[in-house]
């Protein structure tokens, strides 16, 4: 009966919703914890290929509860949006749960993300304009509305009345109407409000009955609020601690932590990358991986693996493992590089550092693996790797001090290799 949590290592895009699409293969529910419509989880299925931003990437299993914890941030008519464009295609989307205590992203958080990031100017924090930090900051200061809020229509308008006063000055002349935004609020309400509840108790009760429970993080290690790169991160918290703050279930009910990496790295926005490759290499992983966004289409920052970052994601999230993502980009590669250590001044840096000041001097030290040159993408199972590739996955394992249970070598399902079952994976490591 476990409960697993999914959990981007990186900068997000690690492919976490391909890994939760292949364990939800196994699952009887699965959550989404934090974030909002900033992340884009991409999931193939057959000659389908999927872009859900809300929607956890279980949905596409028909027999799969998913459901939508607290801890997540809901732009209503977006979330409308993509359901209908979900049943559009066929797919079941009566089996998805909203917890009542979830904040809204209201339209005017949008246009202060937009306004805020035009301000701070060449210290911009390439956001994805999605309203995900003036949502948060509302909820902090008390000031969001809830999905509750809309089961009873005047005091949805008294607090967005107070929200109108208070943000008056910064909104002013931008024209937003109000009435059509509470209309529109109602309206996608209306769509949703059966699907509306309890979300922390269903999450209890499928446990008690022995249920397998995947808890899905959007953004990643390092895009959180408390231990990632501030301040350039996202306003919620993706790292395993957000599962249980952000559904309403106990830290002794989660089983195991399963961190996503890819073989390589990427970061959309801006702030520090250590191994970024501004290079031919850098162009390579770029085109290899497709590395576009899958929410704001902007090029991903390409560059390699760090294993400093991997091993702090392993401590701050309790990895109990991890699912190691397109291996199949490095396939013609002379060299693949490792970051094994920082070095500034003279001095070398085992651990990540938080003081950004540090981090900006802080070179990276690399060591390289032979290249295996040969195509891995129809990989079945870990045996047909080549065995430069294991051997790189061998010292990423000796590295990052836990063991490598899944590896990707494609987008789709099957291009996935076991090494072991995360759902056998049991509580402590
Ligand atoms: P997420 O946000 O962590 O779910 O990741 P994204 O979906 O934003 O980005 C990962 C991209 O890589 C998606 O387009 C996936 O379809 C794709 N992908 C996932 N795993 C693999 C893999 O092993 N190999 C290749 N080539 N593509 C992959
Ligand atoms: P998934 O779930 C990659 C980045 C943005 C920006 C910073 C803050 O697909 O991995 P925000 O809009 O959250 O206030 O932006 O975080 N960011 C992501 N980067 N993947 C994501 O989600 C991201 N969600 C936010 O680019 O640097
Ligand atoms: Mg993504």
């Amino acid at each position: 009966m476990p409960a697993i949590v999914v959990v981007g290592a990186q900068w997000g895009d690690e492919g976490k919703g391909k890994i939760t699409d292949y364990l939800a293969a196994k699952a009887h529910a699965v959550v989404r914890y934090q974030g909002g419509s900033n992340a884009g989880h991409t999931v193939v299925v057959g000659d389908d290929r999927y872009k859900l931003h809300l929607v956890p990437s279980g949905v596409l299993y028909a027999s799969i509860e998913c459901l939508l914890g607290n801890g997540v941030v809901i732009d209503l008519p977006e979330l409308v949006k993509e359901l209908r464009e979900l049943e559009k295609r066929g797919v079941n989307t009566s089996r998805l749960l909203l917890s009542e205590s979830a904040h809204l992203i209201l339209p005017y958080h949008k246009l202060i993300d937009g306004l805020e990031e035009e301000a701070r100017g060449s210290a911009s924090i390439g956001t994805t304009r999605r309203g995900i930090g003036p949502a948060y900051r509302d909820k902090v200061n008390r000031a969001g509305i809830r999905l509750c809020d809309l089961r009873h229509a005047s005091v949805f308008r008294d607090r967005l009345d107070a929200n109108r006063k208070e943000k008056a000055g910064m909104l002013a002349g931008h024209g937003l109407d109000w009435e059509q935004m509470a209309a529109q609020q109602l309206e996608a309400f209306a769509h949703v409000e059966k699907q509306v509840r309890d979300v922390g108790e269903r999450i209890e009760s499928l446990l008690d009955r022995g249920a397998n429970v995947l808890f899905e993080g959007a953004q990643g290690t390092f895009l959180d609020i408390d231990h990632g790169t501030y301040p350039y991160v996202t306003s919620s918290t993706p790292t395993a601690g957000g599962a249980c703050i952000g559904t309403g279930i106990g830290p002794c009910r989660m089983d195991a932590v399963l961190g996503v990496t890819k073989a390589y790295c990427t970061r959309v926005g801006m702030g520090p990358f250590t191994t970024e490759a501004m290079d031919d290499e850098g162009d390579r992983l770029v085109d290899r991986g497709a590395e576009f966004g899958t929410t704001t289409g902007r090029r991903r920052r390409p560059g390699w693996l760090d294993t400093v970052m991997l091993r702090y994601a392993v401590r701050v999230n309790s990895l109990s493992g991890l699912a190691v993502t397109k291996l199949d980009v490095l396939d013609h590669f002379e060299r693949v590089r490792l970051c094994t250590a920082y070095e500034a001044g003279g001095q070398m840096h085992k651990s990540f550092p938080a003081d950004p000041e540090l981090l900006k001097c802080v070179k990276p030290v690399y060591e390289d693996v032979e290249g295996w040159n040969c195509d891995t993408s129809g990989a079945r199972a870990f045996s047909d790797l080549p065995q430069k590739a294991k051997d790189f996955l061998k010292r990423l394992t000796e590295l990052a001090g836990v063991p490598v249970l899944l590896v990707s070598v494609g987008a789709s399902r099957d291009a996935t290799l076991e090494l072991g079952d995360p759902w056998e994976l049991r509580r402590g490591r």
